[in-house]
């Protein structure tokens, strides 16, 4: 949620992961913690998904919607949109 992130839609795509958490029933199983600037501003905005430790860039919220459906409820990240991975 930095300056970077927040120019390239950061809200937007917390709102969307808040809402499909709740579309989903996941609201109360996942925690969204808002982090300042992770110095990977030109991938902005980045969203991280721990325990796995996959660091997501370019985040959109249809690809938040879609990181909730596929990685969140299914367990299958988006492989095409990892920026890294950096495990717990
Ligand atoms: S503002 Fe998000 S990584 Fe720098």
């Amino acid at each position: 949620m930095g300056s970077s992130c927040q120019k390239n839609g950061a809200d937007e795509v917390l709102e969307t992961l808040k809402h499909e958490l709740k579309e989903e029933g996941l609201h109360k199983h996942v925690h969204i913690t808002k982090t300042h600037c992770n110095h990977l501003c030109k991938q902005s905005p980045i969203v991280m998904v721990y325990p796995d430790g996959i660091w997501y860039e370019e985040m959109t919220p249809k690809l938040a919607k879609k990181l909730v459906q596929e990685h969140i409820r299914k367990g299958k990240p988006l492989k095409k949109h990892i920026l890294r991975t950096i495990p717990y």
